[in-house]
């Protein structure tokens, strides 16, 4: 069977730009948004336009520049956000209004004071609203995650029969497991008679750290997009993360899936966003942290620099991030330090390397890593000696 394409939605430039701190003018979305479509990402959520003047024009910019893909801009369920939308969309080639409401009861109750009807009609209306503007609608289901399957598949047969091309289910406060998300879609993909007529999409957010396996598991289940954003920001614990759903679908072919995502951009685009954004990447961050190939206990330098597959199950110049590193510490080994002395230019002998080890080791416990300028040092002091003998 073919492969299926799973559209990549990125919202670095919406959900991501949520986060405390990480506020960017104009001039820096449009490079970002550039890179992202170099990237490859089919839809770049450029912000929500009602919110600011600032964003509106941002989101207006973008547009102007944007050639492939989709530009979205979001909206609650009210006209005028989304005339607002749609109006900084103009320009786009490909515009998409995203917009939506809270279906959970906590959202009904506590935000809307309101009842489940009420909120069904008024998520229909507001995509007739976005329609009369764009053939391309995308509806969310704000805390999809905690709202009852069935009243989230009326809904949702609703919108699609009010022109809803993607609809978006939400797990907006990061709290499902990854069967409970992938049952839901499973739900909406065998309860909702007129499914076949729009893209499911995953949203999924980091409270307990299951955002990359909850969208995962939403694919599988049928969902044929996932909404995440680089190095996984977003508000609070963050977004999925672009870069671990991209390397799970490609890692793990037997799932059937592709994207359209050059990988190896990856980390270059990571480092741009955590540049531009002034938020630095946690160095174990899967597929773009500092560490992500970085080797440093001896068993597993030793069984890495046997053959790489032991201790990687990717290459890192397939995703950017140039070569593996070997970091020597204390917990390092012979091999390791064999290696590095040979990489510096310096061959030596197996009864060499036991002795220089344990003066690397002094080297070592005193300071977390060793380095290329103590080696040498290490180095030159033995050869000096050698000499003297
Ligand atoms: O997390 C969420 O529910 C959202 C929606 C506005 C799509 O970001
Ligand atoms: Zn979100």
């Amino acid at each position: 069977m073919p492969h299926k394409k799973i559209d990549i939605f990125d919202t670095t430039l919406r959900d991501g730009e949520q986060v405390p701190g990480c506020k960017l003018n104009s001039k820096e979305k449009i490079e970002l948004a550039l890179a992202l479509e170099d990237l490859g990402v089919d839809i770049i959520e450029a912000g929500f336009p009602i919110s600011s003047p600032g964003d509106f024009s941002s989101v207006r910019e973008i547009t102007k520049v944007i050639k492939h893909a989709s530009v979205c801009g979001l909206s609650r369920a009210v006209q005028k956000d989304i005339e607002v939308a749609a109006d900084a969309l103009k320009y786009a080639v490909r515009p998409r209004i995203h917009t939506g409401i809270g279906t959970s009861d906590f959202h009904i109750k506590s935000k809307f004071n309101s009842n489940r009807e009420d909120i069904l009609q008024r998520a229909v209306q507001c995509v007739k609203w976005a329609k009369n503007f764009v053939d391309d609608v995308e509806f969310y289901a704000e805390d999809a995650g905690r709202t009852d399957n069935d009243y989230l598949a009326r809904v949702i047969e609703a919108v699609i029969a009010a022109g809803a091309t993607v609809v978006n289910i939400p797990d907006t406060t990061g709290y499902c497991l990854p069967h409970q998300y992938g049952e839901k879609i499973a739900y909406l993909v065998n309860n909702v008679p007129n499914i076949d007529k729009a893209v499911i999409s995953c949203h999924c957010h980091n409270d307990l750290g299951l955002a990359t396996a909850n969208s995962i598991a939403g694919v599988i289940a049928g969902a044929g997009q996932i909404e995440c954003t680089i190095n996984g920001l977003g508000e609070r614990a963050g977004n999925t993360s672009l870069e671990e759903v991209v390397m799970v679908i490609k890692q793990h072919h037997s799932l059937g899936f592709y994207t359209n995502i050059k990988a190896q951009q990856l980390n270059p685009m990571s480092r741009l966003v955590s540049d531009t954004m002034r938020m630095p990447v946690q160095p174990n961050k899967a597929i773009v942290g500092s560490n992500a190939f970085a080797h440093s206990s001896g068993i597993h330098q030793d069984g890495f620099l046997k053959d790489s597959l032991t201790y990687e199950i990717i290459n890192p110049e397939e995703v950017g991030a140039g070569e593996s590193k070997i970091v020597l510490t204390a917990r390092s080994g012979r091999s390791a330090l064999a290696h590095r002395f040979r990489k510096l230019g310096h061959e030596f002998t197996r009864n060499d390397v036991d002795v220089l080890y344990q003066q690397f080791l002094q080297v070592a416990d005193k300071k977390k890593e060793v380095n290329d300028d103590d080696l040498n040092e290490l180095a030159k002091a033995y050869q000096l000696q050698e000499s003297h003998v």
